[in-house]
């Protein structure tokens, strides 16, 4: 499902050069349920932008269910993300002009889908995630994890066949972490292919594969390590 091939993302500061990703290569296949850990800049997220076509290569070439992402245009990437790819970003990306419940529902208003079917879908996310009894507020008047929580309703509601998760459950007390966790594991179950960055090892050990980074490389996968459970 998704291929990186000698990928690098290199940013341009004050002159200087930051290898944000440096020469990765791996995949995952569809249904995979991977966790990516690794130290603050190691360049989690920066793995995750390109996993979800948000951001482009410096060099190399990233292929999405075995095309590279540059032969499409920014229109057809567009609609690949609101069909394909449900996101849940580090720092949540919500709307605070609308309600968590119009939030939730915005990426099936782009997709076409008709309004009483929205209601339902909505209605599932949020009572999904926990959340139903703050529908009607703002992101910015519930706590952190309402907002996270109201984040992962959104990225879910389209069914999407890739889920790329940024930190899910940093904001989460642990047992609202452990249901979350569930909720990504029967999602799994179900077919989804699941990418979740996370400082968590307890939560990493919950994934099927770890891939650990460190200094915009790959300093271990567990898929060459062993097959199934994680094992550190
Ligand atoms: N837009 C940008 N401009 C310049 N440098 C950037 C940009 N985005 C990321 N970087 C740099 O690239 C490196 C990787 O960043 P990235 O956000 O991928 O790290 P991360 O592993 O997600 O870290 P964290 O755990 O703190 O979220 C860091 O050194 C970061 O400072
Ligand atoms: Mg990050």
């Amino acid at each position: 499902m998704i291929e990186f091939n000698d990928v690098s993302k290199l940013y341009e500061t004050d002159g200087e050069t930051i290898h944000a990703l440096d020469h990765v290569s791996m995949s995952i296949e569809k249904g995979e349920f991977v966790g990516v850990t690794g130290s603050s800049g190691s360049g989690k997220s920066t793995m995750m932008h390109i996993m979800g076509c948000l951001d482009a290569v410096t060099s190399g070439v990233y292929l999405l269910e075995g095309q590279p992402i540059e032969n499409y245009s920014e229109n057809e990437l567009a609609e690949i993300r609101n069909r394909k790819i449900g996101f849940i970003f580090q720092n949540f990306n919500l709307l605070n002009r609308m309600t968590i419940e119009e939030n939730v529902e915005l990426p099936l208003i782009y997709r076409g889908v008709r309004s009483a079917e929205r209601r339902r879908l909505v209605g599932e996310a949020l009572g999904q995630v926990g959340l139903s009894d703050r529908r009607k507020h703002t992101p910015n008047s519930v706590s952190g994890g309402q907002q996270q929580r109201a984040a992962i309703a959104r990225a879910i509601v389209t069914d999407p066949a890739l889920i790329l998760a940024d930190e899910p459950t940093g904001n989460l007390d642990s047992r609202t972490g452990t249901d979350i966790m569930t909720l990504f594991s029967e999602l799994n179950a179900a077919g989804r292919t699941i990418v979740l960055i996370t400082h968590d090892a307890g939560v990493a050990a919950q994934t099927h594969r770890i891939v650990r980074l460190a200094d915009g490389h790959i300093e271990e996968d567990s898929k060459e390590t062993k097959n199934g459970a994680a094992i550190f």
